[in-house]
């Protein structure tokens, strides 16, 4: 199961830790001070914490790390970890670390005096994930984690947002783990649906939906494959009248190349390039459960990317619903064809006040920024500025490369439009600089490439190896921070 921990908040009471097993973990400020609780059990196993936060280790951690006592005397619990935390972002990453302790028991929390549990517990409900859903036996229990603080009813209000937001971020980790043969075109849009019950609007455009809106440029990419295009599109109105910001993801359920295939070696690594739409998906969970004050829409295009008889050529040229024509020159470059009438579905339909874009879309993304930035693309500094604030503010990397004439140079096409390849020099680049031609002119735009951090292949901070959530965190932060009344 994806979600590992039961959360729950209790006032004090001390009577069963000599008895309770499991684990405990006390909460300690940069001073080291007890509170009334942890003192009690500190009496129950002879000094032993006082003695820990007393000694040098506790002196010489960092905020955010976890000191551990193994099989304490005087109490049937194993383990009593003990986090140190000064500042938000300390409690955040001594959650995360905590989390270790509640994957493998269920664990008390003593927080008494400590504003940042909800902080705490948010980085331990981030980390505390576990894609197991396709082993016949699961590898994980589940684990209750108690939390003991005063006011624990403020206390749950505060986290509940937060918790709001750790679930669209394990919905997009879900999405993009997920393998092609579950998550096919067909079985997204359903898990889409399904957040009608978290009150979002989500309507769906079928292939001939499409088909009457002019969409040639999306609809060619899913030519060659057995499940259908689709177009969904999720809208939550939590403000006023104001026009919306726009989210827009590629949602490729899985990339083969198509005719311009690609290797063997690491193709499936392709079931992740759904991943932009992942994210969308996720916002917009979050948003919803947590009762945004503002105007969102979601918009992700879910296409199969096959090699078959019927699928789209190297050398077609294909009409996007824009009214621009696209030579096709590599049908490995799909993402923003799918993209490019997203776009513009998105700008007709909504006007909204922005666009964020995001999508794995170039192998050139890792080549410049590696797996610690998604490269950020935009028209409009002030608007971008917005996220890449956001982004630092919740530590998920992000680096604005640039766009510019130069480079839109490179994908021009003998005979249409435009291609929609511009050669090896600055890929990501003029795959942006694709894109930009279906953003109208004054339309704050932001696009993401996030090919480098979707998905990893090792242990992070608030994540196990696999799909992350990149992006979901930040763009939250961006509608609290800019589109919401404070
Ligand atoms: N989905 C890939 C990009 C990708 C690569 C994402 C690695 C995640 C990890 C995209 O559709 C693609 O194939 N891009 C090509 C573009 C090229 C043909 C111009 C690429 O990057 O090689
Ligand atoms: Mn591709
Ligand atoms: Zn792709």
């Amino acid at each position: 199961m994806t979600e590992i921990i039961q959360i729950e908040f209790s006032d004090f009471d001390a009577s069963d830790f000599e008895t309770r097993g499991g684990r405990f973990a006390v909460v300690v400020g940069k001073d080291g001070s007890l509170g009334a609780q942890a003192a009690a059990l500190d009496d129950l196993v002879g000094g032993a914490i006082a003695n820990a936060v007393g000694g040098k280790a506790f002196k010489k951690a960092k905020p955010g790390d976890i000191l551990e006592i193994s099989y304490p005397q005087g109490v049937a619990a194993e383990f009593i970890a003990v986090a140190k935390v000064s500042k938000k972002k300390s409690a955040l990453k001594a959650g995360a670390k905590l989390a270790a302790h509640a994957l493998k028991d269920d664990l008390l929390i003593l927080g008494e005096g400590h504003a940042l549990i909800p902080q705490l517990v948010y980085g331990l409900k981030l980390r505390s994930y576990n894609f197991d859903r396709h082993r016949s036996q699961s590898d994980q229990d589940a684990h209750n984690v108690s939390v003991m603080i005063e006011d624990p009813k403020s206390v749950e209000i505060a986290f509940a947002p937060l918790l709001s937001i750790a679930q669209g971020v394990h919905f997009t980790r879900d999405l993009t783990n997920e393998p092609a043969n579950v998550l096919t075109t067909v079985e997204f849009a359903k898990r889409l649906s399904d957040l009608k019950n978290s009150g979002l609007d989500v309507e769906i455009l079928e292939e001939k939906d499409m088909e009457a809106l002019g969409m040639g440029a999306l609809l060619g990419v899913g030519y060659g494959s057995e499940t259908p295009s689709k177009m969904v599109i999720m809208n939550w109105k939590g403000g006023g009248d104001e026009a919306p910001l726009a989210l827009v993801g590629k949602g490729v359920v899985f990339d083969t190349g198509g005719i311009s295939l690609k290797p063997a070696a690491g193709m499936e690594a392709m079931t992740m390039d759904m991943g932009g739409a992942g994210v969308v998906a996720g916002v917009m969970m979050a948003l919803a459960r947590r009762g945004a004050k503002a105007n969102v829409v979601g918009i992700v295009g879910l296409v199969e990317n096959m090699p078959d008889g019927r699928a789209q050529r190297p050398g077609d040229v294909v009409t996007s619903m824009k009214g621009d024509t696209i030579e096709v020159i590599n049908t490995d470059a799909e993402g923003r064809l799918v993209l490019a009438d997203a776009l513009w579905y998105c700008q007709e339909r909504f006007k909204p006040s922005g666009i964020i874009d995001l999508a794995t879309l170039t192998g050139a993304a890792i080549i410049a920024l590696g797996h610690e930035n998604a490269a950020v693309f935009s028209n409009t500094s002030k608007f971008s500025d917005k996220l890449l604030k956001s982004c630092k503010k919740e530590r998920e990397g992000a680096w604005r490369l640039p766009l510019g004439g130069g480079y839109d140079a490179q994908i021009k096409s003998r005979i249409a439009d435009m291609k929609n390849v511009g050669g090896r020099p600055a890929g990501s680049i003029t795959a942006a600089q694709f894109l930009a031609r279906f953003v109208k002119d004054d339309m704050p735009w932001i696009h993401l490439d996030i090919a480098g951090v979707a998905s990893l292949d090792k242990d992070t901070e608030l994540a196990p190896k696999g799909a992350t959530g990149w992006g979901v965190r930040a763009i939250n932060r961006m509608i609290s921070d800019y589109y919401e009344p404070s």
